[in-house]
């Protein structure tokens, strides 16, 4: 049976029965437009729900396919990229756009996906990631960044000439997906005009020819390039209206109500980036930040966005927030993972969050009206305590009303009556808001052929399969609800499923319900098309899903995610995804149903949909860690490499507090650890040596003395450039031990510190981008030191710059599969002070049909651990952290596999178990999620 299956699916797909997927990027480009109610492309307006995506934390381009999907299942329509500058520029002059860094093929897969994108190369981009997305080398450029001075002005432009042409010729007007373009990001305080205005010179000259956006940051009277020099088309704002106190998830609204203001008279609103998760700056872990910005938050504050400000271009930060993987991560804000308690997880699972997003996004995407609204006089409800405020489409007349507490802050259980003058007449509507919660309602809608009168249900989405009508309502579980429907006689209403009561009182039919599971209604005659209507609660509406086909949207019901369906004859070839064992429903105008290259057995039910059943994922067991090896790195290790440290001059602003010059960007030492080495001739009187390295918060750094550990200290975050303030930045005063060293006798200093990435430049005015990393000042009771230093060896062809940094162990290929051989036996029960590798192998044996994200588990440990897998630093553990699983893409992790770790101690101590667990288990009939390689 199987077998004929086969044959029949293979005849069926190479007798063209089977469309190839329609091609959304058109050979010819497209016009885009905008007004001050929305974005157009060809004249049809569009409602730009984008999410953000960074493909630089996600270093497999074969998943960033399975993310994008993802976000269109949701019902997003765009993307809003950052790209990131210092990710492919290890140095000056020199880019890199292949491999994990090939922005081109990112760009490709939203045009095949027919995602919008509004690209955002900055020059700066904040993002939480180092040097707000600026390369380290820039810091020894001259020149303010982020002002019209000239090394800067040579530097960005270097940049933007080979990124901008790559989005020009990606942009809808040319048949791709770069619908908008951002400059710089939050440009707010020290603004620079004539820099602003050069930017957006500079893509024009580069072929920029989409509307050239802003993110404007925290209202008030900061800089929105709204007007005058610098200005740009469409002036948008970030609104984060939680702020980041992930620790607290229940107290709402800390910085502010979240309503995005508009900021020109002849632009969209436009809600750049829009809280949609949370960087964890308490610790609190990523469940909490998702706990703040969780389901509740999102109906009241997107609700409320929605109505308040009529907002038609959206941006949530962040859709998926993925890994800030190598050196990443900016030191003060994030660790290694940037999950940001976003909708879909860092290992690329779907959350209550994305259930939200997909009842809002398909709302939005379906109902065309809300594209174009001005604010209009809302019903007044009968209780001050429900909140109400509309909008209508003035070609339509639909009207859209808010309903919400007054407090939106409140949990009340709320009921009210409103008087609501529809287009359709006027009615008494009875509505609840219970909890924390916010509803849509519409009035006036010609829904497909239907004319909504009112409902006090909200709309998922609908859809026209073979003539009828098929839509979909729904409501909290357990609350009332009503909808009326009009038409021209009385049409026949049968019940299918669940207790709807229906009466007719010559014009209107009205429906009245409770929410709970899925009721089906059947609605024939009566003038107008037949129609389908289900009554669903938010939870089972949330396992609809809405596809695009070559015969117009269809619906699925069933499966963890329905990515894409191409509809053929009477055929349907589905690509989803199963967590479970379950149904699958079809409401498509198919009678045969295809998923994985086989046929799923299906039957007609009363509905007119087909039902079939598709199988689980198999239960899948991960390897044990076993066999570890082991290799200790001793202190400032070989001969070869070092850089005399001999400058006397810097072009930092914040000048070092002894000379040399030992900041190791000077040196061209820009991620990772670094050692230093100090030779000088003993006097046999020295007692104390004086270090201050600055790191970035939650660095340390190492000091041995001829091979004799002296200690640790903590690296020092900030030096101020005006002396005296904070000239004393990571302090560290070492005893000498007597005895160690002998007049005349040549001494050896060896000093490893961490580099914990480079601070951002939100205030524009380099004093914080601009901090040195390495050591500030070095004195042995004023022995005449020599000083050499050694990094990173250059960048990583395949892992780029940030993958590695100065380690003996990464320097010489420790951590790479099949790296040199000369590894000890088992690791010692004791981990010494310094730096300590451990490698092991481990196959993968896991279904090629199956998508199985994995993640590395370190024990919690009073040490530092770099994990590298396949030699990718897929991050860095260090205590205490709320963050103990490091997740591993499938890309970075094949079949055959090679775990390294270095791990740094300050004191003796051992390292706690380590193993692989699985963060999910799909059945998939997508490509290229499983393992690869
Ligand atoms: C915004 C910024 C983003 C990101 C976000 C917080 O202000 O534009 O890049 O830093 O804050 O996650």
């Amino acid at each position: 049976m199987r077998y004929l299956t086969r044959i029949v699916v293979a005849l069926v797909v190479s007798l063209g029965l089977v469309a190839a997927p329609a091609p959304v990027a058109q050979a010819r480009g497209h016009q885009v437009g905008y007004d001050k109610y929305s974005l157009t492309v060809d004249g049809q307006r569009v409602l730009l729900w984008s999410g953000e995506f960074h493909y630089f934390r996600l270093p497999s381009p074969e998943l960033w396919r399975d993310v994008l999907e993802k976000i269109r299942a949701a019902g997003f329509n765009g993307v809003s990229l950052y790209f990131h500058w210092g990710y492919h520029s290890p140095a000056p002059g020199v880019y890199d756009f292949t491999g994990v860094r090939d922005v081109e093929r990112l760009l490709r897969m939203t045009e095949e996906l027919g995602l919008y994108v509004v690209a955002r190369p900055g020059p700066y981009i904040n993002a939480e990631t180092t040097g707000g997305g600026f390369p380290a080398w820039l810091k020894t450029v001259e020149g303010r960044a982020r002002s019209s001075d000239p090394g800067y002005t040579a530097a960005y432009r270097d940049w933007l000439g080979r990124i901008n042409p790559i989005l020009a010729r990606h942009q809808v007007t040319r048949g791709g997906s770069v619908i908008a373009y951002n400059v710089e990001n939050e440009y707010a305080v020290n603004v620079d005009t004539v820099y602003m205005r050069e930017l957006q010179e500079k893509a024009r000259a580069d072929g920029i020819d989409v509307p050239i956006v802003h993110n404007n940051c925290c209202g008030g009277n900061l800089a929105n390039w709204s007007s005058g020099e610098g200005a740009v088309q469409i002036p948008g704002v970030d609104d984060y209206p939680q702020a980041f106190n992930c620790d607290d998830p229940a107290t709402w609204g800390t910085w502010g109500e979240g309503v995005t203001r508009r900021l020109r008279d002849d632009a969209p609103v436009y809600a750049a980036e829009y809280q949609a998760g949370a960087i964890d700056l308490n610790n609190a872990g990523y469940d909490k930040c998702r706990e703040l910005t969780g389901p509740d938050y999102m109906k009241v504050y997107y609700k409320s966005n929605i109505i308040g400000s009529g907002a038609t271009m959206y941006g949530y930060y962040m859709i998926h927030g993925g890994t800030s993987w190598g050196w990443l991560p900016q030191p003060n804000d994030v660790y290694t993972s940037y999950d940001y308690g976003a909708a879909i997880t860092e290992s690329r699972g779907l959350t209550t969050k994305y259930d939200e997003f997909k009842r809002q996004g398909y709302f939005l995407n379906t109902v065309k009206p809300l594209a174009k609204t001005d604010a209009a006089p809302a019903p007044r409800s009968s209780d001050p305590a429900v909140f109400t405020q509309a909008r209508s489409n003035p070609d339509t007349g639909t009207q859209f009303v808010l309903l919400r507490h007054a407090d939106r802050r409140s949990s009340a259980d709320a009921t009210a009556t409103l008087d609501w003058a529809t287009p359709d007449g006027e009615y008494s509507v009875p509505v609840r808001v219970n909890g924390r919660d916010a509803k849509i309602l519409v009035a006036g809608y010609d829904l497909g052929g239907q004319r909504l009168v009112w409902s006090s249900s909200e709309i998922l989405t609908h859809v026209g399969v073979d003539g009828r009508d098929v839509a979909v309502l729904y409501g909290r579980d357990g609350e009332q609800g009503s909808t009326v429907l009009r038409y021209s006689s009385e049409p026949v209403v049968k019940v299918l499923d669940g207790d709807v009561k229906s009466s007719f009182d010559g014009k209107d039919l009205r429906l009245d319900y409770t929410h709970s599971g899925l009721a089906r209604v059947l609605i024939s005659g009566g003038g107008r098309p037949p129609m389908l209507l289900m009554l669903g609660t938010d939870e089972t509406v949330a396992q609809f899903w809405r596809l695009d086909t070559a015969v117009g949207p269809v619906l699925v019901r069933g499966t963890s995610i329905a990515r894409e369906a191409e509809v053929a004859g009477d055929w349907m070839v589905l690509k989803a995804d199963t967590d479970r064992a379950g149904e699958v429903e079809l409401f498509a105008p198919v009678r045969r149903l295809v998923i994985g290259g086989k046929l799923v057995v299906t039957r007609r039910t009363p509905s007119g949909s087909l039902l079939g059943r598709l199988p689980g994922p198999r239960p899948v067991t991960l390897p044990a860690l076993t066999n570890w090896q082991y290799r200790g790195e001793p202190p400032a290790f070989g001969n070869s490499g070092w850089q005399l440290a001999d400058k006397t001059t810097t072009a930092s602003p914040i000048k070092p507090k002894t000379l040399p010059v030992l900041y190791a960007d000077e040196y061209g030492y820009h991620y990772g650890n670094v050692w230093y080495r100090g030779s000088f001739t003993a006097s046999g009187d020295e007692k104390t040596v004086s270090l201050n390295a600055i790191t970035g918060k939650r660095g340390n750094y190492l000091v041995w003395l001829n091979g004799t550990y002296l200690g640790s200290a903590l690296g020092g975050t900030q030096a101020d450039s005006e002396p005296p303030v904070n000239q004393d930045p990571g302090r560290g005063d070492f005893a000498v031990p007597p005895g160690l060293l002998s007049k005349g006798e040549p001494a050896t200093l060896a000093v490893l510190v961490t580099n914990m990435g480079h601070n951002d430049d939100w205030t524009a005015d380099d004093t914080r981008f601009k901090q040195p990393r390495g050591l500030f000042g070095a004195s042995v009771d004023g022995a005449q030191i020599t000083w050499h230093i050694r990094g990173a060896r250059g960048s990583d062809p395949e892992r780029g710059p940030l993958n590695a940094g100065g380690l003996y162990g990464e320097r010489d290929g420790w951590h790479l599969p099949g790296g040199p051989g000369r590894w000890g036996s088992s690791p010692p029960a004791t981990v010494p002070p310094g730096v300590s590798w451990y490698r092991t192998t481990f196959r993968l044996d896991l279904p090629q049909d199956q998508d199985v994200p994995v993640a590395l588990r370190l024990s919690a440990g009073d040490y530092r651990v770099f994990v590298f897998v396949n030699g990718w630093n897929m991050g860095q553990y260090v205590n205490p952290s709320p963050q103990r699983d490091f997740v591993l893409p499938a890309g970075v992790l094949g079949r055959s596999n090679t775990v390294a770790l270095a791990v740094i101690a300050t004191e003796p101590t051992s390292l706690g178990p380590v193993s692989l667990v699985t963060l999910g288990n799909h059945w998939t009939s997508a490509a290229a999620v499983g393992q690869l390689r």
